[in-house]
């Protein structure tokens, strides 16, 4: 069948150019093979689907260079990039464990486990608890192993992952329903539970729903509970108070700011012991974004439909949609690519400028409630009314910063949430600023005009090399920061 896109168009006129709401293009209909119960191996589950099985080992390519402008994470110039130094901000704030030491951009699929063995032993301290979104074989492991799964050092779980697949990452059985290729959820533990939190009846989840549910398993920020011996015990996705549709960042802060048993690390510059969040794809996607509200699916702009000689599959090679030349938007939006990409970009770069903005708020607030607490250290006093506000509106305003940060699409799953909530992180952080200005200068400090972040304290080798920075040479804006900040509203307003 060909493409109807103009006429449709046409009738979209005025707004944007679309051709529908669902992708027009079905793939044919598989011939169902009954894969055997219990099997992992996707060479297996390929035999029967080759075409999914060669599209799914292509995550392991890199990119074409170029393409992406945030997300560069194994294009094949071969360059990693990763987030301390694109964002020196972050280096300040998530110094004091592994993700201030190492935080790459994600690449493929089939890099989820080699990345673990790779990086920093500081970012899998956890335990086994940090295989759950990195193996196949974590659900089998969390109900044969319970409380062992999740509390065992991390070599010791992933030793016991049959050695042909110590390096395996996401599988065929992660999304699929072996009996019939349906798609269903591997993680029960996880998921399950958190969709049982939000009352969702499972029964009435759309097959829409299902190709976001599917990536919902792991693209979501989660908790890893301590027991009283500080050893991993458990984990949850933090949507206690939320409901389908609307995880708010609020609700998320919440949980995670009451609930003690998720203290994870502490914070250098100022000392506190923090929980954390990771990637809330489908958290900030899913709270009313205009393609959620239009029953758009993770799959559809991911996993576009594609022709591989006479078949047309969902491409299995899941990676971002600029990578693929904005193939997965025209399925929908007749629009040409170079169109659909400077969307994107408009997108990303206003984000950007947000964010940078309220990570460099927060790390101002850092230093100087880490200058309050070098004072009191000496013996001053220090007005603790005013001291504990200033840590209350400090912690709501890095989790917002945390949050969209760590979101991976850079603002586009929800442009105008993204912008809400670094909006408020900002207001959070001059709020804070103001009561510790008149905190400090109450105990007789002269605060400076501009707040000193000594970020060469805590900039990886990375960073220092991509802010050219250098030993002993004074520089008026070292870190460019002030320049990037132009840039960007250069950029969005052009
Ligand atoms: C079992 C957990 C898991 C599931 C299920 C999963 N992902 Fe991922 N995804 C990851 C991890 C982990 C990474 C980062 C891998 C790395 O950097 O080593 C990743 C990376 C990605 C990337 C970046 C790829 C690139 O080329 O840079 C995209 C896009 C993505 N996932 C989308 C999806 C979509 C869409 C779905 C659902 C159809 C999905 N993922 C399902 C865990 C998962
Ligand atoms: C309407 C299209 C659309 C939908 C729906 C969508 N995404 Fe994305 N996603 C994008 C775009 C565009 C980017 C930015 C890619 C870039 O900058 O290269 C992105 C980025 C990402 C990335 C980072 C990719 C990389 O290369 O590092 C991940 C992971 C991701 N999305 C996962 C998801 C998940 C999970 C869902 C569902 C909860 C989802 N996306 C829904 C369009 C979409
Ligand atoms: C990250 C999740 C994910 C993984 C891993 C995955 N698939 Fe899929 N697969 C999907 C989604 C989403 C669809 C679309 C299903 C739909 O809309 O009903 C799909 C569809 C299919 C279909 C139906 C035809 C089509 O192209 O839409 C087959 C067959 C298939 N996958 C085989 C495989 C095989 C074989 C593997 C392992 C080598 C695999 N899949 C791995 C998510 C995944
Ligand atoms: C499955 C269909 C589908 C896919 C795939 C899709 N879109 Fe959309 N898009 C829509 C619909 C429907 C709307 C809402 C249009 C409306 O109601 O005016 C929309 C709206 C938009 C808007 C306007 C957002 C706003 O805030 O008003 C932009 C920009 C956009 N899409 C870009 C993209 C890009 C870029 C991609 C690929 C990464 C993409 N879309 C993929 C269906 C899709």
């Amino acid at each position: 069948m060909k493409k109807i896109v103009l006429p449709m168009a046409l009738l979209a006129a005025g707004g944007l150019l679309l051709t529908g709401c669902n992708p027009p293009e079905k793939v044919e209909a598989v011939k169902p093979v009954k894969i055997a119960d219990g099997e992992i191996d996707p060479g297996e589950w390929g035999k029967a689907y080759p075409v999914h099985y060669d599209l799914w080992k292509m995550t392991e390519e890199p990119t074409e260079p170029g393409k992406s402008k945030y997300k560069k994470g194994f294009d094949a110039d071969n360059i990693t990039y990763d987030k301390l130094s694109e964002f020196p901000y972050m280096a300040l704030l998530f110094n004091g464990w592994g993700f201030g030491v190492e935080y790459n951009e994600p690449r493929g699929h089939a890099y989820m486990l080699k990345d673990q063995l790779e990086i920093d032993p500081s970012r899998i301290g956890a335990g086994g608890v940090c295989l759950t979104c990195k193996t196949p074989y974590a659900p089998k492991f969390e109900k044969e192993m319970g409380y062992d799964y999740y509390s065992k050092p991390w070599a010791e779980v992933h030793g016991m992952i049959p050695k042909e697949h110590q390096e395996l990452g996401v599988a065929c059985i992660d999304c699929h329903d072996n009996k019939d290729m349906s798609l269903a959820l591997s993680r029960e533990f996880t998921l399950g539970k958190a969709l049982d939190v939000m009352q969702v009846d499972r029964e009435k989840l759309s097959h829409q729903e299902m190709r976001s549910l599917v990536c919902a398993q792991c693209h979501v920020t989660y908790n890893i509970e301590k027991d009283a011996k500080n050893k991993s015990a458990g984990i949850y996705f933090p949507w206690q108070g939320s409901s389908w549709g609307n995880i708010s960042v609020e609700n998320i802060i919440k949980q995670i700011r009451s609930d003690k048993s998720v203290g994870e690390w502490t914070q250098t510059v100022t000392g506190y012991k923090m929980p954390f969040m990771r990637h809330p794809e489908f958290e900030l996607f899913s709270r009313d974004s205009v393609h959620w509200m239009a029953g758009v699916s993770c799959a559809d702009c991911h996993m576009p439909y594609t022709k591989v000689g006479s078949n047309k599959v969902s491409d299995h090679r899941v990676t971002s949609p600029l990578k693929n030349d904005m193939k997965a938007c025209q399925q929908c939006h007749s629009e040409t690519p170079e169109w659909l990409r400077k969307q994107v970009f408009a997108i990303q770069d206003r984000t950007v400028s947000m964010m940078i903005r309220s990570g460099y708020a927060t790390a101002a607030v850092a230093k100087l409630i880490e200058r309050v607490h070098e004072l009191q250290a000496a013996g001053t006093a220090i007005d603790q009314g005013l001291y504990a506000k200033a840590k209350d509106f400090y912690m709501e305003a890095f989790f917002r910063s945390l949050y969209i940060g760590a979101e991976n699409s850079v603002g586009f799953h929800n442009p105008t949430e993204a912008m809400r909530i670094l909006g408020d992180s900002t207001a959070f952080a001059m709020k804070a600023e103001g009561l510790l200005r008149q905190a400090l200068t109450k105990a007789g400090e002269d605060v400076p005009e501009t707040v000193n972040l000594e970020l060469d304290k805590y900039l990886n080798e990375r960073g220092k090399k991509n802010l050219n920075y250098q030993e002993g040479v004074e520089f008026t804006d070292p870190f460019g920061v002030q320049d990037r900040l132009v840039d960007v509203q250069l950029n969005s307003s052009k």
